[in-house]
């Protein structure tokens, strides 16, 4: 474990993602290190899936054919492999009571009684998966909350899991796009590591990140327009006649690139209603409270454009928000569109 605070690593120290999460342990006294220990499942599981996604495009040319491959594996789609290596390395932690992925149906319950199965892990093992083809950038999220009855008797797992995003013990994303990265944060900011191939280590990159209070950059998906409602139009029109300051447009179609962008560089991306999904597309509790968790760490906003995403409670697993998130400027801006009294 490296004890120094971490406002004192040397500047050109190679801190790696594991000492990283130990030395976090000092801000909850009483850890027992059981987190530490879930955690290095969920990188263990992105750095296998990481290699996985730099070699999909070698499939053709390594000679799959049908449903196999030259090693005689069968050949699965990769959001559904991400999903069973998450499944796979998460299980074996003991702390783990249930996992949750946007590709079950239905939770998964390792634990249900006794001390054991203290945590709840729920993910998008594999989002922007229409990205894969075109060789675009891909990613997961991750989310971590806490069961809240630990006691010896039945418990109720979904009630567990359907608790607000303020309750989050952790959250993050891996993007693997030119180089894999993975940023995360557990309440003590935000904090940023670049995966070394040559090592297989995720080593710190840029440590408490804070999104720009201002930035230019706006992220929607624009073919929605006309089916968005007039308080959105009325927003996306006063953006771009905008001259003093003028913004620029950029969009991925992978909510983790997205965000990444609006991270660094500051900006809003939203997936706001349309009238054929009137509860947006994206997932409350694998993909806008997570999001939404580092978002506000990083001293941005996060909303549905009425309510903030980390109070929204949860009516079931797979339920979907509106989400407008990125600087703390721009987000206030929309709502004060999409928020105003009628
Ligand atoms: P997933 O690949 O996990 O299904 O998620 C796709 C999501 C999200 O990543 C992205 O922001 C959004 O879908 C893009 O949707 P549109 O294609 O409708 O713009
Ligand atoms: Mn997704
Ligand atoms: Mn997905």
């Amino acid at each position: 474990m490296n004890d120094l605070p971490e406002s004192q690593f040397p500047e050109t120290s190679m801190v790696t993602l594991q000492q990283h999460i130990m030395g976090q342990q000092r801000y909850h006294p009483t850890a027992t290190g059981e987190f530490s220990w879930l955690l290095s499942g969920l990188t263990q599981a992105t750095k296998i899936i990481s290699a996985k996604v730099r070699r999909a495009g070698l499939v053709d040319i390594l000679g799959a054919t049908g449903n196999e491959n030259i090693q005689g594996e069968v050949v699965q789609k990769l959001d559904i492999f991400a999903n069973e290596i998450l499944m796979k390395c998460l299980s074996y932690r003991g702390n783990v009571g249930i996992l949750a992925s946007e590709e079950n149906e239905n939770p998964i319950i390792l634990h249900d009684s006794g001390a054991a199965g203290r945590y709840i892990v729920l993910f998008d093992p594999l989002d922007g998966s229409s990205n894969i083809d075109c060789n675009m950038p891909i990613g997961t999220i991750f989310s971590v909350l806490e069961r809240q009855n630990t006691g010896f008797g039945p418990r109720d797992s979904m009630a567990d899991i359907l608790q607000p995003g303020l309750k989050q013990r952790a959250a993050g994303y891996v993007i693997y796009g030119s180089s894999t990265i993975l940023v995360y944060t557990t309440g003590q900011g935000v904090h940023m590591f670049t995966l070394d191939p040559a090592s297989g280590a995720f080593l710190l990159s840029r440590e408490n990140m804070k999104i720009p209070e201002d930035g230019l950059i706006y992220s929607v998906n624009e073919s929605n327009y006309t089916r968005f409602d007039s308080d959105v139009q009325e927003y996306l029109v006063k953006i771009k006649k905008s001259e003093k300051p003028r913004y620029n447009s950029r969009y991925v179609g992978a909510l983790v690139a997205d965000f990444h962008r609006t991270l660094l560089k500051g900006g809003i991306f939203m997936y706001p209603s349309t009238s054929d999904a009137p509860k947006g597309k994206l997932r409350m509790l694998y993909e806008c409270s997570p999001m939404a968790f580092l978002a506000e760490q990083a001293g941005g906003m996060a909303t549905d454009g009425k309510q903030s995403i980390l109070e929204k409670i949860p009516g079931a697993l797979h339920e979907r928000s509106p989400l407008f998130i990125g600087s703390k400027n721009q987000v206030e801006e929309a709502l004060s569109f999409t928020n105003k009294t009628k």
